[in-house]
């Protein structure tokens, strides 16, 4: 990688790129790059100068007598450390990842990523994922992952280390896999996943269609709504499509737009509409399920999971660090920060909203700290096969938004269980 080479190869690929990028991001990573493209410098852009003064400021925090009554472990909190075990499967072992996040399989050379464990700061242990253990606690029940990309990849996550104690039988399949269901008939456990980027009903950009995103920020999207009934435990993982251009509508009409010249819309940017794609989503949770004479909701919301882009998207090098940050050399702020604080306020105000309603319990898994501080543990070229096979190449993509399986996305489910644990306590002391 001889740094004159590769200053030539930009300055010949910068108009080709530019050419390039619509068509091939939209058809090769229909996700979250696209931020990148239209702030690589100025990241992140500042929507919050654009909001409304309204958007802001419905949320009343827990009093901290309601704080006190409930102080479980904090598992979000702590620093990465070695661990030689490794980790519980590997790119051959289970049928559901996804190819472009099939690091090993792809050839990543560095291994260096698969050799850390979470260590969290609090007297509470986190232990290796114990596949028996969950499905133990989601036998006879149904557990749904909702949202973008990083719900899949979550959801992957926890197929691949299930498929090391149990078999599944995947039951259905559409849309190019964005809607699918396991059953673990060892444990009458179902696992699916839907795909909705913003919880609410909208409809994607795509090249046969508007060139941006739709949101109705009052309606829930009924492709997973509509099956809510049948959902014991849900997984809620959303973000990054939020940063696409994106035309909103609330009551009917049109209550502005992000990133839309040429649109008579007041920009309104993004995090109010984040905020209240999940006011909706959590409050049409409680509505529909909430209550006594329910069996009860479980819902969990993993936060925001950063992007780690430190070159262009599409060059050699975009995410090349081989070893977690230390937690002083990475401060949590800007966007993910933002992103993260919104989704914890609506969580806590879910809960408030929820208090004695019964049938419904919410915790946040928040990742954004955890995610932050691996910029190690993305596919970035590996992406594709053996991507250096011709040497380094002018034009190269690379995710740096996803996690390679196995990789640090499945700490998040190790956290999942223990939550789970909790719930199941908690219900047995109920009883
Ligand atoms: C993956 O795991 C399987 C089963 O444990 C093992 O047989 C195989 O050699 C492993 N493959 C790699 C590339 O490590
Ligand atoms: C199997 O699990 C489903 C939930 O996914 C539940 O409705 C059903 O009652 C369970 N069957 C048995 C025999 O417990
Ligand atoms: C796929 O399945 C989901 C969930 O059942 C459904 O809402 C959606 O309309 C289906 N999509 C297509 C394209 O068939
Ligand atoms: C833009 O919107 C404003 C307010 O809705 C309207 O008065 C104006 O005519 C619109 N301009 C154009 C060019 O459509």
């Amino acid at each position: 990688m001889a740094a004159t080479s590769t200053n030539q190869i930009k300055d010949q690929s910068l108009s080709l790129t530019k050419r390039l990028f619509p068509w091939t991001l939209y058809a090769l990573i229909p996700i979250a790059l696209l931020h990148f493209y239209l702030n690589p410098l100025s990241f992140p852009p500042s929507p919050e100068s654009e909001l409304p003064h309204s958007f802001t400021s419905h949320f009343s925090p827990p009093s901290e007598d309601e704080k006190a009554h409930d102080t479980p472990c904090d598992y979000f909190n702590g620093k990465w450390v070695s661990d030689k075990r490794g980790p519980l499967y590997n790119g051959t072992t289970c049928g559901t990842i996804k190819e472009n996040q099939n690091c090993i399989k792809h050839g990543k050379l560095d291994m260096g990523y698969l050799y850390w464990r979470w260590k969290p700061n609090s007297e509470c242990q986190l232990p290796r994922f114990d596949p028996h253990a969950f499905l133990n606690v989601v036998s006879n029940k149904h557990l749904a992952f909702v949202g973008d990309s990083m719900a899949r990849n979550q959801l992957e996550s926890l197929l691949c280390m299930l498929a090391t104690a149990s078999s599944s039988t995947l039951l259905f399949s559409n849309d190019s896999n964005k809607f699918r269901r396991w059953h673990f008939s060892s444990h009458n456990a179902t696992v699916s996943v839907y795909w909705s980027p913003f919880l609410v009903k909208g409809v994607e950009k795509s090249s046969s269609g508007p060139d941006h995103n739709e949101l109705y920020l009052d309606h829930v999207d009924e492709k997973w709504g509509g099956d809510m009934g049948q959902m014991d435990l849900i997984v809620l993982s959303i973000g990054h499509w939020f940063l696409h251009p994106a035309i909103y509508y609330e009551d009917g009409s049109v209550l502005g737009c992000h990133y839309c010249p040429g649109l008579n819309h007041s920009a309104i940017g993004f995090y109010g509409v984040l905020r209240k794609a999940l006011r909706t989503t959590l409050n049409g949770i409680i509505d529909r399920r909430g209550g006594k004479g329910n069996d009860g909701v479980g819902v969990i919301v993993t936060t925001f999971s950063p992007a780690h882009f430190e070159g262009e998207w599409d060059k050699a090098g975009a995410c090349p660090k081989t070893r977690p940050y230390r937690n002083e050399e990475k401060k949590l702020e800007g966007m993910d920060a933002e992103m993260r604080e919104i989704e914890m306020e609506e969580v806590e105000a879910a809960k408030v909203k929820a208090k004695g309603i019964g049938g419904f319990r919410l915790e946040a898994l928040d990742v954004t700290r955890l995610a932050l501080l691996r910029p190690d543990g993305h596919p970035g070229p590996y992406m594709y096969p053996f991507p250096f096979a011709n040497g380094v190449q002018e034009h190269m993509q690379n995710d740096c938004v996803h996690w390679c399986l196995p990789g640090p996305i499945d700490t998040w489910n190790e956290i999942f269980l223990e939550i789970l644990k909790k719930w199941e306590e908690q219900h047995k002391s109920e009883e």
